[in-house]
């Protein structure tokens, strides 16, 4: 019998090139789709020296391009399940150009999954977000927030992740011996511990780790903390940090239930009647404050790190903490790996690629030469 894939869009991405190497250790086959928008296909020369698999086959295309996607399921009839990480992700960029992100984000998933119904593949793992839960604190006792939790979009982007589950949903559910998890990840850190593979942001990054890691290596002057007036234990909001090993292999337990599921099925008497489709969080149930982030990436680069209080930015809610026992209980994962473990992995990313996969620094760097006294 010809070997399975899993094809991985948006593969050579932070999230996604961890994954591939978490499914390759597995003895997986995996395909790469992957436009480079946000990537660099030095990150596949990377998976290729820890895994020591030189075959990943790669196919340079857009998730919107259905001729390009048919490409790719001609050339590997093979492919049984899809992990879609491709899309834009940045909540601030997401309210300057909305329309740039539904089409991507949500034309470009409803692009992919016509071309994987038209194909037959039936098991699907979406990357979703913890930010579709919005503010959940506007609730009494949402914290740490179960799947149940009510939903919100809140920006452009987090309607995108809101929108592309309810349409997953209604997908799966229409066609039965269809599976599809919806996976909502909490605030992903870290990097492989090789130090060869990690995040690689371009221009000015948006989150809190990627910044804090260019003040450390010398690229930015200082952070600015967003806020010390929220009512947590310093001032700063709360959040669940995850390293990325611990997600990726989130992705791994999704998929192994999926089939799972499917192969019960197919053994049962009775033919399902609907497809299955269900929502988990990966998180680590343990919140931690901007503060503590910035105490513990200091610890692991050896010196304090200069930030200052600024005012809070808009959108920030008080405290995204996931409530993961569902994951724990019905994927058999639970997130191992400490912050501690993440900030050295970060810290030896960063200072074996203060520029990322690139090598260049980037026209935003606060180097010397460019900061105005
Ligand atoms: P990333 O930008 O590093 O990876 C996304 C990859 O998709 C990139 O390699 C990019 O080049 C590619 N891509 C983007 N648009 C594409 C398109 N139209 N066609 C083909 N490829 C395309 O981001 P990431 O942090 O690895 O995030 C991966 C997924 O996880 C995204 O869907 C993101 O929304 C979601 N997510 C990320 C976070 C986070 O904090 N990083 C949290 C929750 C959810
Ligand atoms: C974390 C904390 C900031 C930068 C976003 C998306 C979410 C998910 C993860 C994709 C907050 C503070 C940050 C800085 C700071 N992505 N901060 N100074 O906002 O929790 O989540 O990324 O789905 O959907 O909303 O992540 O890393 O931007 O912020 O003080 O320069 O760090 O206020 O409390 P966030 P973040």
């Amino acid at each position: 019998m010809s070997k399975e894939y899993v094809l991985v869009t948006g593969g050579a991405g932070y999230i996604g090139s961890h994954t591939v190497v978490a499914l390759l250790e597995a003895g997986r086959n995996v395909v790469v789709v992957d436009n480079l928008s946000n990537s660099s296909e030095e990150a596949l020369e990377r998976i290729k020296k820890i895994t020591k698999v030189d075959d990943i086959p790669f196919f340079q295309v857009d998730i919107r391009d259905t001729a390009g996607l048919e490409k790719v399921f001609d050339a590997y009839p093979t492919i049984t399940s899809v992990l879609h990480f491709a899309g834009l992700k940045a909540v601030g960029e997401s309210t300057q150009i909305p329309l740039e992100y539904y089409d991507q984000n949500v034309s470009g998933t409803i692009n992919l999954t016509k071309v994987l119904k038209s194909r037959g593949i039936k098991k699907f793992v979406f990357s979703s977000s913890a930010t579709v839960y919005g503010d959940a604190t506007r609730y009494e006792n949402m914290i740490p927030i179960p799947e149940e939790c009510p939903t919100s979009g809140e920006s452009p982007y987090g309607r995108t992740k809101l929108f592309i589950e309810h349409i997953l949903r209604d997908y799966t559910l229409s066609i039965p011996g269809t599976y599809t998890a919806l996976l909502r990840y909490f605030n992903p850190m870290g990097a492989h511990p090789s130090g060869l593979m990690g995040e690689d942001p371009r221009g000015i990054p948006n989150n809190l780790l990627p910044y804090l890691a260019q003040v450390a290596s010398g690229r930015r002057r200082e952070l600015q903390v967003f806020g010390n007036d929220y009512d947590s234990r310093d001032g700063t909001p709360i959040r669940d940090y995850i390293h990325v090993l611990d997600l990726a292999l989130g992705h791994l337990a999704a998929l192994k239930k999926l089939e799972e599921v499917e192969a019960e099925e197919k053994a049962a008497t009775e033919a399902p009647t609907k497809g299955f489709c269900r929502e988990w969080n990966l998180g680590t149930g343990h919140g931690s404050t901007v503060l503590e982030v910035i105490a513990a990436f200091s610890k692991a680069v050896g010196k304090p790190l200069p930030y200052r209080i600024v005012g809070r930015r808009a959108g920030d809610v008080l405290d995204l903490t996931a409530k993961p026992t569902r994951a724990n209980t019905e994927l058999k994962w639970k997130a191992e790996l400490s912050m501690d473990q993440a900030c050295e992995d970060l810290w030896n990313w960063t200072s074996k690629n203060p520029y990322g996969y690139s090598n260049e620094p980037d026209s935003t760097d606060e180097t010397p030469a460019s900061i105005k006294a």
